[in-house]
């Protein structure tokens, strides 16, 4: 790792700064410094990448313009608000959140970073994001952007993954962020990150900060940042039954607990939990042994085909599901056995979803028009 000196830093601050002046996005939440409106980005930037949140950004603000809305709103309107973004625990730490600051702050935000983290779900990042944007406090707010900005522009070799790494980049960045534009400083390495310092096809040939890229002057700029590998996802198998009953959808509920909580989906069953003997398994045997399974667990009487479409595959942070679909119906019959209801068309775009249901429909879809 290489050390600036005064001027150095001087000279970086000025030049990042004026560039972000000039460049920086106009991007919906920063057209001021509400901290609702910099935490609910924030939240939501943890996600996925800018322009997939700024739809999701503009219509929660639609729908819960304020802290105490988003406190009272309905379960399912919140799940819907962030259906496809993933990881739904967030929001409903959110919804904890604003309702402990009612609570517990007579509605007033926390002003510094430290104070911030005491609130539920806000972790050094987003407390260090809404503390310099928000409220000018100079702290550093240490994301993926920042790690992979500092690490090429210094030569910071330590592992980000490892515990310990994040107080290393605060300690550094502290240093380095001017006391006066601490939420500029921030969201200008976030724009770098985003723009010329990308993780796979940096442009720093025409970066404005290129002369600082100590990686890039020494070729070594895909080096940056260090980190061991991830675990590979654990592959599992389903099938997804999309059924009908009668006119309607046959929809199921996940449990309140675990990944996608609450969160509806076709009947989806793991191939682990269906009494088959191989793993390759031909059509009509799977078939047979869904049929069974609706039986047994659900006392439903299905009816059921394959469907002459490639397996959807969707890929959460620690699993990898790759899932067969079958196209089903049941007579109509009491659902007293089964984890959820029947739907017409109008009530099912209503139902919270998770992407890889959305992934699901899509597939089906292109089967049946075929
Ligand atoms: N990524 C994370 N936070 C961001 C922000 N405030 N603006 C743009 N990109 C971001």
């Amino acid at each position: 790792m290489i050390e600036w000196s005064p001027t150095t830093i001087k000279a970086f601050q000025t030049t990042l700064l004026t560039w972000y002046d000039t460049a920086g996005r106009d991007l919906p939440w920063r057209r001021d410094q509400e901290p609702y409106h910099v935490w609910v980005s924030e939240i939501m930037l943890q996600q996925t990448q800018v322009q997939t949140v700024i739809p999701y950004y503009e219509r929660f603000m639609a729908w819960f313009p304020t802290v105490t809305a988003l406190a009272e709103a309905p379960e399912e309107r919140l799940l819907k608000a962030w259906e496809g973004l993933g990881y739904y625990s967030r929001v409903r730490n959110m919804q904890r959140c604003a309702r402990q600051l009612l609570a517990d702050y007579e509605g007033q935000w926390p002003q510094t970073a430290a104070a911030l983290t005491e609130l539920i779900g806000i972790g050094p990042y987003t407390a260090g994001a809404i503390a310099s944007i928000a409220f000018n406090e100079p702290v550093p707010a240490v994301d993926g952007n920042a790690y992979r900005v500092f690490s090429r522009l210094l030569e910071i070799d330590a592992d980000i993954t490892k515990p310990g790494t994040r107080q290393l980049f605060e300690r550094v960045i502290s240093r380095i962020m001017p006391h006066d534009r601490p939420g500029d400083f921030n969201q200008a390495i976030m724009d770098l990150g985003a723009s010329y310092m990308t993780a796979r096809q940096p442009d720093t040939e025409h970066s404005p900060v290129k002369v600082f890229n100590q990686a890039y002057l020494d070729g070594k700029e895909l080096d940056y940042p260090v980190r061991t590998k991830k675990p590979r996802p654990q592959p599992i198998d389903y099938v997804a039954v999309v059924t009908k009953m009668g006119p309607d959808w046959l929809m199921t509920q996940r449990g309140s607990q675990g990944m996608l909580a609450n969160l509806w989906t076709v009947p989806l069953i793991k191939l682990a939990d269906l009494d088959l003997p191989t793993e390759t398994v031909p059509s009509a045997e799977l078939v047979t042994a869904v049929i069974a399974y609706f039986k047994r667990e659900y006392q439903l009487t299905l009816t059921a085909e394959p469907l002459a479409v490639r397996p959807v595959t969707h890929t959460f942070t620690h699993q990898k599901w790759t899932i067969q679909l079958l196209s089903g119906q049941v007579a109509p019959a009491d659902l007293a056995f089964f984890a959820g209801k029947s739907v017409n068309e109008e009530a099912l775009s209503q139902l919270p979803m998770p992407k890889v249901q959305t992934k699901i429909w899509d597939r089906y879809h292109s089967a049946e028009a075929k």
